[in-house]
């Protein structure tokens, strides 16, 4: 009876717990990421299925002020980096409240659309926020695999 308890407990725990993404710092000169979280990503590397549209959302201390900030993402495949389009580019109008100002933390929360055209595969996402002069905000890389 207990031992079924806390096995129920420990599986809904490993069904709604959502780790933060392992990534690494690409070069985040003008900020300092805190935690990157991707919804839904149960286990790692995250598990990307064509069709569907994941959400992003990279918590970070900018170092920096700009008006502006623009997103740039790669698929980074054999070590090329391959343009990765996204709906929105405009840091603005992805969760962050521009100007942006030295000091503040900011959630950049955008989505990240899965095509069908897709190839299945393994490959490093590279994502960049970039200020006025085009220097990164931050500079995360994760893995993720293309899943039908
Ligand atoms: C993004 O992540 C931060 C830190 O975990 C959290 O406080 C914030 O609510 C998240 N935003 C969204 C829209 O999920």
């Amino acid at each position: 009876m207990e031992f079924r308890v806390v096995f129920i407990c420990l599986s809904l725990f490993v069904l709604t717990y959502a780790e933060p993404v392992k990534y690494h710092d690409c070069g985040s000169t003008e900020g300092k990421v805190s935690i990157v979280d991707i919804d839904p990503c149960p286990t790692q590397p995250c598990e990307l299925k064509k069709g569907e549209s994941y959400s992003v959302n990279v918590t970070f201390i900018s170092d920096d002020e700009s008006q502006k900030s623009t997103a740039v993402v790669h698929g980074v495949i054999a070590g090329l980096p391959i343009p990765f389009p996204i709906p929105v580019a405009d840091g603005c109008k992805s969760g962050i409240t521009c100007p942006i100002q030295k000091g503040t933390t900011y959630s950049y929360v955008n989505q990240l659309p899965v095509k069908a055209e897709y190839p299945s595969i393994r490959l490093v996402v590279k994502w960049e926020l970039m200020d006025d002069l085009k220097r990164d905000l931050f500079c995360i890389l994760f893995p993720v695999k293309i899943t039908s």
